[in-house]
Formats: C-alpha cells, structure tokens, sequence
C-alpha cells in the first residue's frame, strides 16, 4: 500500500471533519502506534501481519491528517528496544521499513507533488545499511518541501536523543565552538534529533496502554496528551476525531503555558545559532554519505 492514499469517508465522517475544522487545529500531532500484535493475535494472524496493518492504518491516518489541516506529523515506528524483540520480528519490521521506503521512493512525484517532507528521527548509525540508504535518499530529495512534514522515530528514544545531543554539545565546548554561557532551553532543543520541528500540539496513543516509552520526552512537556482505548490497527477516524476534540477543549490552557514557557526562554546568541547550522550540516553530510555509499 501506498504512503498517501485517498480516503473514501462517509457523509457522517466528513460531515464531522467540517464541524472539528470550526475549532483549532493541532500543527503538529505524535503518533504512538502500539497494539499490532495484539491485534494480531485477536485476529489469529502472524504478528508481523499485525504490522503490515499498522503500516496500513498509518497510511490511512496520513490522509485523514491531511484532509483536517494538521501540518505535521511524527510516529514512532521502531524503538531502540524494539530491537531487544526477537530476531524474527526484528527482522521482518525492518523488512517492512525496506519494502516501504522503497515505495516511497518509486512514488516520489506523489511526495512531491504534495510537498511533503520526509524526516527520520533516531539514531541511524543503529539501522542497517540497506535501508538507511533509502531512508536517506528520502530525506535529501524531500529536504526543501514544506507543504507538509512527515517525521519517522526509527531506532529512536530521548534518552539516546539527549544522550547524543549531550555528546554534540560537550564536543563543541571542548572545541571552543561555543561556550557554556551559549547553552540554553532553546538551544539544547535546536540540537536535538527534531530541530527543525515544533514541539507536538497534541500526542495520541492507541491499546489502552498509560506511559510514554521514552518517546519526544523533552517535546511533550506542554502538549496535550490522549491515550485511545483502541489498538492501532483498528483505529478509525473517530478516534482522530475525539483526540482533537479533546485537545480542542484543553486548547486555552496549553496556549497559555506555552506562552509561559516563550517568555522564560532565552533566545540563541549568534554563535549558538553557527553551531545549530554546523550541526544540521553534519547531519546531511552523514545523509549523502549514507546514500553514495549504495
Ligand atoms: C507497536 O505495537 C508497534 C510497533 C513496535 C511498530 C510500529 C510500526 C508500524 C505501524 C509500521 C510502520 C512502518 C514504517 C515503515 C513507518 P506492538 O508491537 O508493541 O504491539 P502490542 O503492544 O500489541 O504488543
Ligand atoms: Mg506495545
């Protein structure tokens, strides 16, 4: 299946789509996509079959995002634990991740048609070549798009996020790139795997389960968060709907945290700011390398 798929709703659906555009839109919606195997096992499928659903279910949820205005969206499709799983299961949800990233590279004039931009977010020295390679070519053909952006978590978690950050960050002090006085909130997050993102308005996750597994930790401290009693699989439209809804209805009072936190955050001295560049230069550098050497 394809990454963009037209969607064919009801009268009802779109119907409530109209309504739910009256209000505010999140720019940026998080997906936690959990209980595929689960949704396997109810159905009596293999557990990657439960995957190839999820896949499925993201390529619907896309459209639906798009169809509603939201900008932005990350999922977390492969956590650096997600490769604690068996080897079988590993195997095959990378497999998946090759057969769909080849598949969005033979459909690339639909990427760009919609000027979508394509990010993985992660630490991609743990992914195996063949499709860091594809997931590299991605990034660097959609690089200038800015209709919509789509960010992929893959062997991601924010402890290894920070962790690396941290790592970047000491190396350009030690360097004397930049100093301690140079470090703030607002600079540590343009370092991170997500600098060229918002933080996210709104974070869902399906299968009932109440945690965030190391996911967009620094990100999430003022988005409004939904869990959906619902595995990932079988989530429709109406769950979209009713978590909008309900960052809808929180929506004065996330702003006005937000608006707390723009006041206490100090901006970026200009050196600061040459070594955010220098940072996001050496992770494209790292991209086209990854793509030559194929
Ligand atoms: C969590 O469900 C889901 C995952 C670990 C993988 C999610 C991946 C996809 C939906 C495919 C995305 C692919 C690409 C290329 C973006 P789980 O396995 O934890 O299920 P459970 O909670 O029922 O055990
Ligand atoms: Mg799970």
């Amino acid at each position: 299946m394809s990454w963009i798929r037209k969607n064919t709703l009801s009268f009802l659906q779109l119907f409530a789509v109209k309504i739910i555009k009256c209000g505010r839109i999140p720019q940026h919606v998080a997906f936690i996509m959990d209980g595929n195997r689960r949704y396997a096992r109810k159905n009596q499928v293999a557990g990657i079959q439960g995957h190839a659903e999820g896949f499925n279910k993201l390529a619907e949820t896309l459209q639906w995002c798009l169809d509603l205005g939201i900008k932005e969206v990350t999922v977390y499709a492969f956590s650096i634990e997600n490769f604690k799983r068996s080897r079988e299961e590993v195997d095959a949800l990378i497999d998946l991740a090759v057969e769909k990233f080849q598949r969005l590279l033979d459909e690339r004039e639909k990427l760009m048609e919609n000027g979508v931009r394509i990010s993985v977010i992660g630490n991609l020295s743990l992914i195996p070549d063949n499709l860091r390679q594809l997931m590299a070519e991605a990034m660097l053909i959609t690089k200038d798009n800015d209709k919509a952006f789509l960010n992929i978590a893959f062997a991601y978690t924010s402890r290894d996020e920070i962790t690396e950050t941290v790592k970047t960050i000491a190396e350009g002090v030690r360097n004397n790139a930049i100093s301690l006085s140079d470090i703030s909130e607002d600079f540590f997050s343009r370092c991170l795997y997500t600098s060229r993102s918002p933080d996210p308005d709104l974070i869902i996750r399906t299968s009932g389960e109440i945690r965030f597994s190391d996911y967009l930790l620094w990100q999430i401290s003022h988005s409004c968060v939904h869990f959906a009693n619902v595995l990932w699989p079988e989530s429709s439209i109406w769950d979209l709907l009713i978590a909008i809804f309900h960052y809808q209805r929180g929506h004065a009072e996330l702003n006005r945290s937000k608006i707390y936190q723009k006041t206490i955050d100090q901006s970026c001295t200009l050196r600061a700011v040459a070594f955010t560049r220098k940072v996001e230069k050496n992770k494209q550098s790292f991209l086209e390398l990854a793509v030559s050497s194929s």
